[in-house]
């Protein structure tokens, strides 16, 4: 059953170059209501952990010392149709292939420097909010 949430973390490129709040603005005019919000950074091990599903992808390596470069802003979202609607509202993986208007297309750098994370499905919204807050029944 859908749970009408979703994960997502602005990342290190996007939090050092100013676009946080351009970027929530962007969320919230879309629909979204922020569930919990949160500035921190990972460690590379903590980074690592949070991609393990890419550990045997050419890229993890220097993903997940990338992901550990800064601070980054994790937040629960909600919103009917949230994990779909939000893949919708960032664009493709590849910012050169990202839609134009998406949060991608607008802010990301590269391919591993994209500006954003969403969850890709329902399960993983779960699992990835509980990585960063403790229990989101409170929220
Ligand atoms: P994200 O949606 O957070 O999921 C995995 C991340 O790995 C992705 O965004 C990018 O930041 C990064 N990445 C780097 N290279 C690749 C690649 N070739 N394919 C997919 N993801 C990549």
């Amino acid at each position: 059953m859908a749970t009408n949430r979703t994960f997502t973390m602005i990342k290190p490129d996007a939090v050092e170059s100013g676009y946080v709040g351009a970027i929530i603005k962007q969320i919230e005019e879309a629909g979204f209501r922020i569930v919990a919000i949160k500035k921190t950074q990972l460690t590379t091990e903590r980074s690592g952990q949070f991609y393990a599903v890419h550990r045997e992808r050419p890229f993890y390596n220097d993903l997940r010392t990338y992901m550990a470069s800064g601070p980054i802003i994790p937040m629960i979202l909600e919103k009917e149709n949230a994990v779909a609607d939000f893949r919708k509202l960032i664009g493709a993986t590849n910012p050169a292939q990202a839609e134009e208007g998406t949060i991608r297309k607008l802010y990301a750098k590269s391919m591993e420097a994209n500006a954003i994370h969403g969850s890709d499905s329902d399960e993983n919204a779960e699992i990835e909010s509980n990585f960063f807050f403790a229990t989101t029944e409170q929220y």
